[in-house]
């Protein structure tokens, strides 16, 4: 008779870590995002503030996205504890910043997963993996054409409101 383990996921149990520790990632990126979106309102940056509120639910989605593939897969997703998320942030510029660190941190994340799911030839989760891989392409642009808002307005005088305005049209303009 056949192991019944094996029977019970096809998941290997490399496979099924990596994409949990993704799982936490994601969590911990929508904690971050709302945590900035807080701070934006706060500053009175309304539209920074949606832009990180609706961020922080996209990571859920992403978050959930990992957490049933891996339980339809038959492996046990893990629900994760998240921590050291900040209250404060240096500037508005810096939110962003860290939001394009952060994106580039992920892209980096996804392409160690494919990376290893082709080593042990796991092309299903390869294939899953491929809608993450394009939006990261989205995720990265949209923190970059953001922060060139800074670059050509500047925060000095009514700056900051002019940027808070326009990084609606940045924003949207991906989707
Ligand atoms: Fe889910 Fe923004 O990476």
């Amino acid at each position: 008779m056949k192991d019944l383990l094996k029977l019970k996921t096809s998941l290997l149990e490399e496979i099924e870590n990596i994409l949990n520790a993704q799982v936490k990632i994601e969590a911990h990126a929508s904690a971050l995002y709302l945590a900035m979106s807080s701070w934006c309102d706060d500053q009175g940056l309304d539209n920074a503030s949606n832009f990180f509120a609706k961020q922080a639910d996209e990571e859920r989605e992403h978050m959930l996205k990992l957490f049933n593939y891996i339980n339809d897969r038959g492996g046990r997703a893990v629900s994760p504890e998240i921590t050291n998320i900040p209250v404060d942030f240096e500037s508005f510029r810096g939110v962003f910043e860290q939001t394009l660190e952060q994106e580039m941190f992920v892209t980096e994340q996804f392409n160690n997963i494919a990376d290893k799911c082709m080593k042990l030839k796991d092309y299903v989760t390869f294939n899953f993996l491929q809608w993450f891989l394009a939006e990261q392409v989205e995720e990265e642009y949209v923190a970059r054409r953001i922060l060139e808002l800074f670059d050509v307005i500047g925060e000095e005088g009514t700056g900051r409101w002019e940027i808070d305005k326009h990084l609606v049209k940045v924003a949207y303009s991906a989707e």
